[in-house]
C-alpha cells in the first residue's frame, strides 16, 4: 500500500464521497444562500469563485485534513527554504527565489542565491533598456525591431504565453517571434519576415544541448552570417540564455552575451529567470518586475495563508477530489481572452510534465491516478467546438474559466458579450436543465405531444459539472504573475499529495535517445540499428521517398 492510501484522511474522504457523490450543486446553492460568498477568495487582483464545485464543508475539511496528513506544511517550508526537493536530480526547486521581492536570504548549499538573482536581473534590465531605447545597434547601426526567441518547452512557452498575454504593454517598435519547432517551416517563415540588420536572436536552452534549439539556432546563425558577411556581427545579434556557459561558448556565442540561470530553476518554472529575457525586452524592466511582484504576492499568500483560505491549496485539493475520488482524469483551461490564447499550452506543460508520473519518491509505483490531462482553448471558441461534450458528454472534466473584469481590447461592446458567456457557462454547467424545464421551454415554442416528448431527452442537461471562475481585475503584468504562480503552486501541492517529484521529467528522455540513433539512420550515417518491424519499415519508407 502506498503512503497516500494509508492515510486516515484518505479513507475518511472515501466514506464522505460515498455519501456526497450524488449531491447536486443546485441543491447546495438552494440550501445555502451564502455559498458563493463562503466559497470564494481574493488574492491581490485575482478572485477565485470555487463555489460551483461538488463540494460541501465536510468535503473541504476532509481534503484539508488529507493535505496536512500528506505532509504539505513541511513540504511548502522545504521548497521555500531551498531544500533539495527535486530528489532524483538532487536539486532545489527555487522559482520562488526568482521573485523573492523581500530579498531575504535563501540558501542553496549554504550560499545565499539572492545576490546572483539580483545581479542577473540587473544585467537583463540594462540590456533590455539598451535594446528598447535604440542604444543597442545592429551591425549596420540600426536599432533592433525584431526579436526571435529560439527555444522549446520551458524555454519557449512561458515567454511566448506572457508576451502574447501582455501585448498591449509591448514596445510598439518590437515584433516578437518564437521559433521552437525543428521542422524548418517555423524558422523559414520567421526568417522571411525579419531583416538581419534589425533582428536580435535570443537562443534559450537550460542545458544548451537540446537538438531542436541548437539546430534552429545554427540555421539562424548561418542565415545571418550569409547576409551580414561578417562573423563579428554575430555578437550584436545573438544572445544566449542558459545554465551551461561552456556549451554556449562552444556554439559560438560570446559568454559576455550570455544571461545565466541555475540548475535549481526547472525549465517549465523558468520564465521568471533570464529565460524571461524576451518578456523584458518586449515589456520593459518595470513590467517584468510587476510580473515578479504579482508572483511574489501569490508566493506569500501560499506560504502563509491557512489551507482553508489558500488559493493554490484550494485549487489543488478540489482537483484531487475529482481526480482521485470521482475519477475525472482531465481538466480544461478555458481563458476567455484572445491575449491568453497560449495559456492552455503553457499550463499543459507545467502540469503534465510536472505531475505526469507513476513512481513515488521512494521508488514505489503509485496505485492511484496522478496528473490529469490538461487541455483547452480560448473559452469562447471552445463553446463553439468542444463544449458540447463538456455539457452533455459522458466525461466529467472540471473547467477553469479565466478572464479579466476590465476590457483588454478597449473596443466597445465586446467585453460584455464575452463576460456574459463566461458567467452563463458557469451557471449552465452547474444548474443544467431538467426534463421539466426542457418540456416547458418546448411547450412555449408551440411543440406538443409525441414531437415534444421525443425532443425532451435531448434537451436535458444533467448539470452538476464543476467549474472554477478565476477573475483578474485586469489582464496586467502583476495579475498575470499571480495567476501563473497560483497554478505553479497548485501543481506542487498535488505532487506532494501524490508523493511524486514534480520537478524532474525523465519521461521525455527515451524518445530523445531513440531519435538519436534513428536520425543517424535517416541521415545515412548509420546503415541500420536493431528495431521492431514497424520502425524498420517506417525508416525504409522514408529512405525510399528521399532516395535520389
Ligand atoms: O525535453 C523536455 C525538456 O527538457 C523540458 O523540460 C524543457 O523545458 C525543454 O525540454 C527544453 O530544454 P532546454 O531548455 O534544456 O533546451
Amino acid at each position: 500500500m502506498s503512503k497516500l492510501t494509508q492515510l486516515p484522511a484518505w479513507h475518511a474522504l472515501w466514506d464522505h464521497f460515498n455519501d456526497a457523490k450524488n449531491l447536486h450543486m443546485r441543491e447546495l446553492f438552494d440550501s445555502d444562500p451564502a455559498r458563493a460568498e463562503r466559497y470564494s477568495l481574493e488574492v491581490g487582483g485575482l478572485f477565485l469563485d470555487y463555489s460551483k464545485n461538488r463540494i460541501t464543508d465536510a468535503s473541504l475539511q476532509g481534503l484539508m485534513q488529507l493535505a496536512r496528513e500528506a505532509g504539505l506544511p513541511a513540504r511548502i517550508k522545504a521548497m521555500f527554504k531551498g531544500e533539495k526537493i527535486n530528489s532524483t536530480e538532487h536539486r532545489a526547486a527555487l522559482h520562488v527565489a526568482l521573485r523573492n521581492r523581500t530579498n531575504s536570504p535563501i540558501l542553496v548549499d549554504g550560499e545565499d542565491v539572492m545576490p546572483k538573482v539580483n545581479s542577473v536581473l540587473s544585467r537583463m534590465g540594462k540590456f533590455a533598456h539598451a535594446v528598447r531605447s535604440g542604444e543597442w545597434l545592429g551591425y549596420t547601426h540600426q536599432p533592433i525591431t525584431d526579436i526571435v526567441n529560439i527555444g522549446i518547452g520551458g524555454s519557449d512557452l512561458g515567454s511566448l504565453m506572457v508576451c502574447s498575454a501582455l501585448k498591449p504593454f509591448g514596445h510598439p517598435r518590437m515584433n516578437m517571434y518564437f521559433v521552437s519547432n525543428v521542422d524548418g517551416a517555423q524558422l523559414k517563415e520567421t526568417l522571411k519576415k525579419v531583416h538581419p540588420e534589425t533582428t536580435l536572436f535570443v537562443v534559450e536552452s537550460k542545458t544548451f544541448t537540446t537538438q531542436e534549439t541548437l539546430t534552429n539556432a545554427l540555421t539562424a546563425r548561418d542565415w545571418f552570417v550569409a547576409r551580414a558577411r561578417d562573423e563579428k556581427a554575430v555578437a550584436k545579434h545573438f544572445v544566449a540564455v542558459s545554465t551551461n556557459k561552456k556549451a554556449v561558448a562552444d556554439f559560438g556565442i560570446d559568454p559576455a552575451n550570455m544571461f545565466e540561470f541555475w540548475d535549481w530553476v526547472g525549465g517549465r518554472y523558468s520564465l521568471w529567470s533570464a529565460i524571461g529575457l524576451p518578456i523584458m525586452l518586449y515589456l520593459g524592466e518595470e513590467n517584468f518586475t510587476e510580473l515578479l511582484n504579482g508572483a511574489h504576492i501569490m508566493d506569500q499568500h501560499f506560504a502563509n495563508a491557512p489551507f482553508e483560505q489558500n488559493m493554490p491549496v484550494l485549487l489543488a485539493m478540489i482537483g484531487i477530489w475529482y481526480i482521485n475520488y470521482y475519477g475525472g482524469g482531465s481538466h480544461v483551461i478555458a481563458p476567455y481572452d484572445q491575449y491568453l490564447h497560449r495559456l492552455p499550452a503553457f499550463i499543459q506543460q507545467l502540469d503534465m510534465e510536472s505531475n505526469g508520473k507513476q513512481t513515488m519518491l521512494d521508488g514505489a509505483p503509485v496505485d492511484f491516478e496522478t496528473a490529469p490531462i490538461i487541455w483547452g482553448e480560448t473559452g469562447i471558441n471552445g463553446q463553439h467546438a468542444f463544449f458540447q461534450l463538456l455539457h452533455q458528454g459522458t466525461h466529467i472534466s472540471p473547467i477553469d474559466l479565466i478572464c479579466s473584469l476590465q476590457n483588454s481590447s478597449s473596443l466597445p461592446g465586446h467585453h460584455e458579450i464575452l463576460l456574459a458567456n463566461v458567467f452563463a457557462q458557469a451557471e449552465a454547467f452547474m444548474r443544467g436543465k431538467t426534463a421539466d424545464e426542457a418540456r416547458s421551454e418546448l411547450e412555449a415554442q408551440g411543440l406538443t405531444g409525441e414531437a415534444l416528448e421525443a425532443l425532451v431527452p435531448h434537451k436535458v442537461f444533467a448539470g452538476n459539472r464543476p467549474t472554477n471562475t478565476l477573475l483578474m481585475d485586469r489582464l496586467d503584468p502583476r495579475n498575470l504573475g499571480s495567476l501563473i504562480a497560483a497554478y505553479e503552486h497548485k501543481i506542487f501541492v498535488q505532487g506532494v499529495i501524490w508523493h511524486i517529484n514534480s520537478f524532474d521529467q525523465w519521461g521525455v528522455e527515451l524518445g530523445k535517445q531513440l531519435a538519436k540513433t534513428i536520425h543517424a539512420e535517416l541521415a545515412g550515417k548509420l546503415k541500420s540499428a536493431p528495431h521492431d518491424s514497424s520502425t524498420k519499415a517506417l525508416i525504409e519508407r522514408y529512405r525510399r521517398a528521399n532516395a535520389q
